[in-house]
């Protein structure tokens, strides 16, 4: 694995789960794995997740961990080529990757969509630019499009709770992506990556949301798409909320009348499911304090696994770094 930006940077998905589990279990099995060699977090975006979850990663391998709160710690950055730096901008992409190159081994860059102009987004303005100045191995600790290691963590818990290998369970798992309210517009990595991932699983993955609110076709694919919550939900045994904007309308939201909260009532017709969320998560907006509270959620094991998810990547790394 040279970089890591998507679910296509992977060969084989189910071996990358079970190498996760194996580290689970012996988190500091590798602890010399990474000695000698620095990993650099940089974070354009707020975070307490990733931000933890990858140093603790890095750590438990021995890498040295360097962490750049660039937002709010390092110089304004400008992104077009060519530009006339007589502004707001401080300092060009360009050098301060070239400045990353001679310190890290490996640059890990968190760059939300800016929402302002969609094509930007899509194209992803900011990771790709950092991919094309960066001579080591590049993660994206989420872009605009995708947000793999949180994925891949989903992934890794739902194999933690559905018997794939049982000889016994003769069916896929109903894996439902749903939307859920949220005051402002949100952007649409985790659900376009958490769709990526899925179609790469044995599940039978819908999506549920409200007319004006479809995904990107490019990441939608064939996945069948309800626009009755009600309907998608019936007999899911795991549900994945999670809010985005309108990608039509790009950034737009789209008036709802119907209330997609997700609660417990809801959860009556699946199959005792449960429920997921990438967090943070605003509670009686986008689900039910009884619901995020109960027996049904699986949110806080996610969280964890987003450690071993980072392990499992950074690991492969080093391996390709040493080969
Ligand atoms: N899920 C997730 O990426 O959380 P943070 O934004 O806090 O890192």
């Amino acid at each position: 694995m040279k970089n890591f930006t998507s679910v296509e940077d992977i060969n084989d998905l189910q071996s990358m789960i079970k190498k996760a589990l194996h580290i689970k279990e012996n988190p500091l099995a590798e602890g010399n794995k990474g000695k000698g060699k620095t990993i650099g977090l940089v974070f354009l975006n707020s975070s307490l997740r990733t931000r933890l979850s990858s140093q603790i990663a890095a750590q438990n391998l021995g890498l040295n961990v360097l962490i750049l709160n660039a937002s709010q710690e390092a110089w304004n950055l400008e992104f077009a080529d060519g530009a006339v730096m007589n502004s707001g901008t401080v300092e060009h992409v360009k050098d301060a990757v070239e400045v990353l190159n001679q310190y890290c081994d490996i640059i890990a860059v968190r760059c939300f969509a800016g929402m302002q102009n969609k094509e930007d987004d899509v194209n992803e303005s900011i990771l790709s630019q950092f991919l094309k100045y960066a001579k080591v191995p590049v993660i994206s600790l989420e872009s605009a499009t995708r947000h793999p290691l949180q994925s891949f963590a989903d992934c890794i818990t739902i194999n933690e709770n559905w018997p794939f290998d049982r000889l016994t369970m003769n069916r896929k798992p109903k894996v439902v992506l749903t939307w859920a309210p949220h005051i402002k517009p949100i952007a649409h990595a985790v659900a376009n990556s958490f769709t990526e991932w899925m179609q790469n699983m044995e599940v039978d993955l819908v999506i549920a949301n409200p007319e004006g609110y479809d995904l990107d076709p490019k990441f939608v694919k064939n996945t069948p798409v309800f626009h009755d919550q009600d309907e998608a939900l019936k007999d899911a045994d795991f549900v994945y909320v999670k809010n985005w904007s309108s990608f039509g309308n790009y950034a737009a939201m789209p008036e709802v009348k119907e209330n997609w909260m997700l609660t417990q009532e809801k959860l009556k017709s699946t199959q005792n499911a449960k429920v997921m969320h990438c967090l943070p998560v605003r509670r009686n907006v986008e689900l039910s304090d009884e619901v995020m509270d109960s027996d049904h959620s699986i949110i806080y094991q996610q969280a964890k696994n987003r450690i071993f998810s980072a392990q499992t990547v950074f690991s492969e790394i080093l391996d390709e770094l040493s080969s």
